[in-house]
């Protein structure tokens, strides 16, 4: 669906842009990885399009699962509680892998998912996000491969959501504050 949305007040990235950064991230993540077996695990539900554009885009065979996590009820604010909604199906002892995100704003849930994997024995935890917001600078996560840095406002598109709806966008844009105030 185009991005061009009554809700959607401003455009941050288009459909176009995504593609074209995406492709030079699957040429730097191919290149990184090149020799190794990677396991790309993808966050449900928002790294959906992500995960499937950007595993597309990659030259080398990949592995991938998911995992539902949550720190978000239905609000716009993390609330800092991460739990498992659904576990891997992978036992990621010994592998190299690839943490797939949609957008990091606190940094709350990757902190929390890095620390997590690396208890399970990974051999190497990296992170690729589409999206940073500024106040994911203020934990200490190490985010190798970043997508787009995008201002301090909630957004959804090209996977990301406000209460289900807007996935489905093919770029990402600012939602109006009028739909959740
Ligand atoms: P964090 O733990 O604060 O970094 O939040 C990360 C998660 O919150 C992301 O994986 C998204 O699912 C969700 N999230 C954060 N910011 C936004 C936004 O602007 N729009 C939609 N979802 C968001
Ligand atoms: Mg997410």
């Amino acid at each position: 669906m185009h991005l061009t949305h009554p809700d959607i007040t401003k455009t941050l990235v288009t459909a176009e842009q995504i593609r074209e950064r995406i492709a030079e991230l699957a040429l730097e993540i191919d290149q990184a990885y090149q020799g190794k077996d990677i396991l790309l695990i993808g966050v449900l539900k928002g790294a959906v399009p992500f995960m499937a554009d950007l595993s597309r885009a990659m030259q080398i065979p990949t592995k991938q699962d998911w995992m539902a996590v949550s720190s978000y009820g239905s609000g716009t604010i993390s609330s800092g509680v991460v739990r498992i909604l659904k576990d891997l199906d992978t036992d990621v002892k010994d592998r190299n892998v690839l943490i797939v995100e949609d957008i990091i704003d606190s940094g709350l849930t990757l902190s929390w998912l890095t620390a997590n994997l690396k208890a399970r024995e990974a051999k190497s935890v990296e992170i690729v996000t589409l999206l940073r917001k500024p106040d994911a600078a203020k934990v200490a996560i190490d985010v190798r491969w970043v997508g787009f840095d995008i201002p301090n406002e909630f957004v959804v598109g090209y996977g990301l959501d406000f209460n289900e709806n807007y996935r489905s966008l093919d770029g990402v844009g600012v939602l109006s504050p009028s739909v959740y105030s």
